[in-house]
């Protein structure tokens, strides 16, 4: 049994309500006969107005984010708690802009991990390497030491609700698209890793998300490596005209 596809929209920091509204109901209408499996994760502002469009679609709903702690003094951040209020289905984690931007560690991102597989959320957990970790040949070190780290204490049996997106921090808005055969290198290690550490069934069934640049004009060559189960897409998931056609890739 082959993987499905999974295609999701990062939203990132864009949209007011009315124009996330709009996004929404177009990528209802468009990808409600779409063949793959489809997620968009607006900002957390958004997420009540989404929320009502994509309820009982195709589309799953995600949060860019969650804080480590159910609920307490923590200001500005959200808690899995009212992110379930909100219905929203799947977080992103570790994205690198939480990473780089916002200084996120892996003990961090591995808490938030454990605590919204508790409340039942799919975890999409990025990963992926600088430039100069790339040209410095530590490519797999660093890979493998955010999914060890990012996945530590997690249970065999919420490993059905992990995602992983390999995102190479120097693709990610920038234009410059891993080739498929570079990106197809480092989702079958991470594969690999994942077979190390929760055995080979588990490894064949987990999504492995490349993330990065993905356009119209590279998905599908992308989607067609064996190891490449889908996309996290940025700039590109902000507009119908750009993200349909990533969606509906065949
Ligand atoms: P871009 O598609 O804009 O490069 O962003 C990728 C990304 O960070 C998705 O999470």
């Amino acid at each position: 049994m082959g993987r499905p596809y999974y295609i999701a929209g990062n939203w990132k920091m864009h949209k007011t309500r009315a124009e996330a509204a709009e996004l929404a109901q177009a990528l209802v209408n468009e990808l409600k006969d779409g063949k793959h499996e489809y997620l968009i994760a607006p900002s957390f502002s958004c997420l009540e107005t989404v929320s009502a469009i994509v309820e009982n679609t195709n589309i799953r709903l995600g949060a860019q984010n969650c804080a480590c702690e159910e609920q307490g003094a923590h200001t500005g951040e959200v808690s899995v708690l009212q992110l379930k209020d909100l219905g929203v289905q799947s977080i992103i984690l570790g994205h690198s802009e939480r990473r780089h931007s916002y200084k996120e560690d892996d003990a961090l991102i591995n808490k938030k991990v454990k605590l919204a597989l508790k409340h039942r959320f799919e975890v999409i957990l990025c990963i992926g390497e600088l430039l100069e970790e790339r040209e410095a040949g530590r490519v797999e070190e660093v890979c493998e030491t955010q999914i060890v780290r990012g996945l530590e204490g997690v249970d065999a049996s919420d490993l059905s609700s992990v995602v992983i997106a390999y995102e190479p921090v120097w693709a990610i808005g920038t234009g410059k698209t891993a080739t498929p055969e570079d990106a197809e290198a480092v989702h079958a290690f991470v594969r690999k890793v994942i077979a190390r550490l929760y055995g080979e069934a588990a490894a064949e069934k987990i999504i492995i998300q490349y993330g990065g640049s993905v356009k119209p004009d590279n998905a599908a060559q992308l989607m067609a490596m064996k190891n490449i189960d889908g996309a996290l897409v940025g700039g590109a998931s902000l507009k119908t005209d750009t993200f349909v056609p990533i969606a509906k890739f065949s």
